[in-house]
């Protein structure tokens, strides 16, 4: 579908909310009226978001929108949220409902992605979730001896057969071709299935054994040019904490 950001001439009053707030600057106010460069545009849809009198369409950039903008959540309840979740690595045998899933995926869509660029893509791992974590498995236990130096933590650690998944219903892998908007992605779902109750544990192993294995790498359907940034174990938890830890104070340098 072609991309188009519309200005209706008939409802725009000529404001400059739009223009101003354009992150390319392709929006100038021509004879009262709000006029886009539409070759510039990078379909950010602050025009449509910030505009007064809903005069701006924007068509091919994506799909759903035009809900009223959300009042902030209690700021206290948020970061009680944010403080009180924990890396789950047990889980109850119970399915991630798909209405639930759908919640998640939705999350991720909204996360700040640099320059519009929305190139963030999952993998939920379905039918072959068992086959690739069980090959996933059999390489970790081969490069051990050498991770156990990086990691000696490693040395303690039972390698299951669910070292990766913890027996947990969903695990969605995400990747990405460039920047960071993977790890912004990833942190909205997981706070999102936090929630609504669900844990989830950040398997970074997974991705380090796929890194350095390219046959593991070849069964996942992972685009050309593409690199698997993050894996996301979730599902309920069959665990109950109580308190939350403490951490290290911020480290900052003040220039
Ligand atoms: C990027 C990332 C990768 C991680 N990878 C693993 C992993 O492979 N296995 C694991 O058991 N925990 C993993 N963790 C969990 C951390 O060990 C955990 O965050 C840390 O122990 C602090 O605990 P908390 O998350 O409950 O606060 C990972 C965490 C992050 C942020």
């Amino acid at each position: 579908m072609v991309k188009r950001t519309i200005i209706h001439e008939d409802l725009c009053i000529g404001c400059g909310q739009c223009a101003n707030d354009c992150v390319a600057c392709c929006i100038e106010i021509v004879n009262g009226k709000a006029k886009v460069r539409e070759d510039m545009c990078v379909g950010c849809g602050h025009c449509y978001a910030i505009c007064p009198k809903n005069a701006v369409e924007l068509q091919g950039w994506g799909e759903g929108g035009g809900e009223p903008i959300s009042v902030p959540v209690d700021p206290d309840a948020l970061l009680g949220m944010m403080k009180s979740r924990r890396s789950t690595r047990q889980f109850q045998d119970r399915a991630v409902e798909p209405e639930v899933l759908e919640k998640l995926l939705e999350a991720g869509r909204y996360a700040p992605t640099a320059e519009n660029h929305q190139v963030v893509e999952y993998i939920i791992l379905d039918k072959q979730k068992d086959v690739v974590e069980a090959k996933a498995v059999k390489q970790f236990r081969k490069i051990l001896k050498v991770l156990v130096k990086v990691v000696p933590q490693l040395a303690t650690q039972v390698i299951d057969d669910h070292f990766f998944f913890k027996g947990a219903p969903l695990v969605i892998l995400v990747t990405n071709k460039m920047g960071m908007d993977d790890g912004l992605a990833a942190s909205y779902i997981e706070l999102m299935a936090n929630s609504l109750g669900l844990g989830v544990l950040y398997s970074g192993f997974f991705r380090v054994v796929v890194k350095f294995n390219p046959k593991l790498k070849a069964m996942l359907p992972i685009r050309k040019g593409y690199h698997l940034t993050n894996c996301l174990v979730i599902g309920y938890p069959s665990v109950k904490y109580q308190r939350v830890p403490p951490r290290l104070p911020a480290k900052i340098k003040r220039h």
